[in-house]
């Protein structure tokens, strides 16, 4: 017995307004397809097929890392004309799951609460109960309270229409039956469609028992339609990422004002995080970090006892602890830096390594460099590291200060502890311990006189 997924996601998604397939919108920088994907993957063992159609070449590429198997729906003739689309993969003792590429939020314990009521006479299906339930299949039972059919929107008669519990689509079946009632769907119905829903009635005329569940709230089978729906479950997706950050010890200034874009590899203790951050990529922190307003962090490395300061940008790029970052710092990839660095405002740092205690406080660029221990930056000082051409290196040893506004034009050494004096554009190594600077001489001009207009 294996598990076989269908993820049906044909539909064009018209309401999108998009040129792009409805299923490659993003929920937290994720496909909505990706999502269910990963969903259903954390099932073991299941075998995943995708039934694509609209925009599908684009789909198939976008999506190409997937472990499934891509199933076309030339034409989009109905949810049960996809699911016949899959019908020479299905062995007789599969359990078929068919999943929705628009519905983002389903749990794995729905998932595995259907698959739980599954068998040769049983077929388990997820409803749920909508106060608004118009355009959506009925859940229509008899005078038992069991279901006998679904009835879509469209086909419903006033009475049916009243009723609030509604198809979400998603429902699991053993092979055999599915395969044969997919082949007798016919579309004799408003939308001239081959209606999945169809099956339950099928299924309950052999005497099969349609076993109904729903989730643990209504967010998990909402499905996107339109840009509204989209923009509603990225927030429903985003209010979860914060419950579960403050779960694990982290404090939220406000848990709607933080966006996760991605996964933490690591969290340690007593986080803090103020308002309007957004964490992308995979982000290890650690222990008593505390992280500023407006801040982006992607793809990095922050140790313990780290201040991020307001506004910065740190972008594959590692923080030593006991660093200090910000505000309006920007740490570009291959950015690393040791334990206790200062980095303030206006100073950006690309593919260099900052070694322990060093000081870089205002409006710098040191990018290709290497820099020693308890070195100090002043401000203004850039590292010219491209001819317009090539890329070179700066290093800085131990201990060594560069006065402000300085240019070290690389390939260049700066020694062990070295001074540059303000205002100088080092081209050459300079010695360690020494006083190295290039500087026009200062001169005053006795009884100088200031230029007067002239008369028009
Ligand atoms: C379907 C259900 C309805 C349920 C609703 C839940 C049927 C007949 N109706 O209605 O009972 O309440 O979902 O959202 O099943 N798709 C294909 N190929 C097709 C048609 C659809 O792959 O030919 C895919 C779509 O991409 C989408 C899903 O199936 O992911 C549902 O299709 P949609 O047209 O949105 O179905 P509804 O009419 O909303
Ligand atoms: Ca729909």
């Amino acid at each position: 017995m294996t598990l076989k997924t269908l993820i049906l996601a044909a539909g064009q998604g018209t309401r999108m307004r998009s040129a792009r397939p409805k299923v490659l919108h993003e929920i937290a920088k994720r496909s909505l397809l990706q999502h269910v994907y990963d969903t259903s993957k954390l099932i073991v063992g299941n075998e995943i097929s995708i039934i694509y159609g609209h925009g599908g070449a684009l789909v198939k590429q976008t999506l190409s890392n997937l472990d499934v198997q891509w199933i076309e729906q030339k034409e989009q003739l109905g949810t049960g004309h996809a699911v016949l689309q899959a019908d020479g993969l299905i062995n007789n003792e599969d359990i078929v799951l068919i999943l929705y590429g628009d519905v983002p939020l389903l749990s794995k314990q729905s998932i595995e609460r259907l698959l739980a009521d599954v068998s040769e006479q049983s077929l388990a299906l997820l409803t749920v109960n909508l106060n608004d339930p118009t355009g959506y299949g009925r859940i229509v039972r008899d005078a038992r309270g069991y279901v006998a059919k679904i009835t879509e929107h469209k086909d419903a008669t006033e009475q049916e229409r009243l009723i609030k519990e509604v198809n979400t689509g998603i429902l699991a079946v053993k092979g055999n039956k599915l395969k044969n009632w997919i082949a007798r769907l016919d579309n004799s119905n408003a939308q001239k469609e081959f209606y999945l829903t169809d099956v339950i009635e099928m299924a309950v005329n052999e005497g099969i028992t349609i076993k109904t569940t729903q989730p643990e709230r209504p967010a998990e089978v909402l499905g996107v339609n339109n840009r509204k729906q989209l923009s509603y479950l990225e927030r429903v997706y985003q209010l979860d990422q914060a419950d579960k950050l403050m779960e694990v010890g982290v404090t939220l200034a406000d848990p709607a004002r933080i966006d996760c874009r991605g996964t933490f590899i690591s969290l340690g203790q007593d986080i803090s995080v103020d308002v309007n951050v957004i964490f992308e990529g995979n982000n290890c922190i650690g222990d008593n970090v505390s992280i500023g307003a407006n801040t982006i962090i992607n793809n990095s490395v922050i140790a313990d006892n780290v201040q991020i300061l307001a506004n910065c940008v740190i972008d594959n790029a590692v923080v030593g602890a006991g660093s200090k970052v910000g505000p309006f710092a920007r740490l570009r990839p291959q950015a690393e830096l040791a334990e206790q660095v200062h980095i303030g405002n206006f100073v950006e740092i690309k593919k260099s390594t900052v070694a322990k205690g060093s000081k870089i406080n205002h409006l710098s660029y040191i990018g290709d460099a290497t820099i020693g221990s308890c070195v100090n930056i002043g401000a203004g000082t850039i590292t010219c590291n491209y001819d317009g051409v090539n890329k070179f290196r700066t290093i800085i040893k131990d201990g060594a200060f560069i006065g402000s506004d300085t240019q070290l034009i690389a390939p260049v050494t700066v020694g062990k502890n070295a001074t540059i004096g303000a205002g100088s554009t080092i081209t050459k190594d300079t010695p360690d311990e020494q006083l190295s600077l290039s500087r026009a001489k200062q001169i005053s001009i006795q009884g100088w006189q200031r230029p007067v207009k002239k008369e028009q």
